[in-house]
């Protein structure tokens, strides 16, 4: 009969293969033991995040007449530290969690915890219990592994799975979408450079793909015009223009051309300003002069 039952419970927790699965084990071992055969055989002892997580695991395993007690995933070293989760260290405990006038720390040393899983108004309460005491193994086991989202980040709550897509992906596994046409442009290459007459470069990103860049430098005694840096653009073609390498007087030439030239503009500028605010005052006393009933005089 018991045999039956097991057998039915594995067979219908088979079926959800999204998410956490929970898996009790008919063999009583202590704490450590029990966390350690999860371990190997599953992914770890059950972890449980909130109220709606503890009723549902309840509901999931077999009602035992006897000893009807499951070590969980929580505990603590020392008497005055908090209850702690394996995992991610969460020390959620809930408003409901302990069964009455529990915990107790009865022999100082009950640093474990079980879970009640009897037909009782215990059922589904916590108790904590030296961690040598022999209970029942219940395990998780997760679905979410590195391969099950290609670009995107996976989450698991109980009997669910879902990719959390990064930006520009979609579909179940984050494998489609405009994302991955622009993972497949890492395929364009872009020409390889000439060395600049008088300079050097280097090239980071491996094969000249996409995104990859180099980096201008000019010999000793020459500088650099242009922008140092150059990207291979999705198009395979290197972003701008390339810059050059100019012996240090011709830079110098080049860099005096264009501020002379900024110079010059200037003083255009301020030319036209002058002769323009000379035009309106000679207007202006013009005015004076044709007006002679101005307000001044009366
Ligand atoms: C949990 O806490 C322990 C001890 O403080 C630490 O070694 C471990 O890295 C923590 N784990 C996580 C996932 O934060
Ligand atoms: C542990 O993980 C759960 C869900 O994955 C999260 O809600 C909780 O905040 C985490 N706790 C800590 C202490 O990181
Ligand atoms: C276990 O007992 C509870 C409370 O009596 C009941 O609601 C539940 O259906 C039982 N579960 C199984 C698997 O028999
Ligand atoms: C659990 O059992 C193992 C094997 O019997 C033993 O080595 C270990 O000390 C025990 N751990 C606790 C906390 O009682
Ligand atoms: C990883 O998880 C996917 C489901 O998300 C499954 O199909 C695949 O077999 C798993 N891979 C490994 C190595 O466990
Ligand atoms: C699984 O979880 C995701 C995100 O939380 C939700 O959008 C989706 O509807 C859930 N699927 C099922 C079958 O519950
Ligand atoms: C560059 O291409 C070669 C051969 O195609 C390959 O072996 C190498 O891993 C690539 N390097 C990078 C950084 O992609
Ligand atoms: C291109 O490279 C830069 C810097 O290495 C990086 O920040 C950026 O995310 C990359 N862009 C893409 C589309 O891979």
């Amino acid at each position: 009969m018991r045999w039956i039952l097991i057998i039915f419970l594995g067979s219908s927790l088979a079926l959800s293969t999204s998410g956490w699965t929970y898996h009790p084990y008919n063999k009583r071992m202590n704490w450590t033991q029990a966390r350690q055969w999860c371990q190997s055989t599953y992914t770890d002892m059950v972890v449980l995040q909130n109220q709606r997580e503890n009723d549902y695991l309840v509901s999931t395993l077999p009602n035992r007449t006897s000893s009807p007690y499951y070590w969980i995933g929580v505990t603590k070293k020392h008497m005055n530290e908090p209850w702690t989760w394996i995992g991610n260290n969460s020390t959620w405990v809930g408003n409901n969690s302990w069964a009455a006038n529990e915990p107790n720390n009865n022999h100082i040393t009950e640093f474990c915890v079980e879970i009640y899983v009897n037909t009782g108004p215990n059922r589904g309460k916590w108790n904590d219990e030296k961690c040598s005491s022999p209970k029942y193994p219940v395990c998780y086991e997760a679905q979410c592994n590195e391969t099950s989202c290609e670009r995107g980040r996976c989450h698991e709550t109980i009997n669910n799975m879902t990719c959390l897509c990064e930006p520009g992906f979609e579909g179940d596994r984050c494998q489609t979408g405009e994302g991955s046409a622009l993972t497949n442009n890492y395929t364009v290459q872009c020409p390889p450079l000439p060395r600049p007459d008088n300079g050097y470069l280097s090239c980071f990103g491996g094969n000249l793909t996409f995104n990859s860049t180099c980096r201008y430098g000019c010999n000793l005694g020459f500088l650099i015009l242009g922008s140092p840096e150059v990207t291979c653009e999705v198009t395979g073609v290197w972003s701008g223009p390339r810059p050059t390498c100019a012996y240090y007087k011709q830079a110098l030439l080049a860099v005096a051309g264009s501020a002379a030239l900024s110079v010059l503009c200037c003083l255009c500028f301020c030319w036209m300003k002058r002769r323009k605010r000379k035009k309106l005052a000679q207007l202006r006393q013009r005015e004076e002069v044709t007006s002679p009933f101005s307000e001044g005089q009366t």
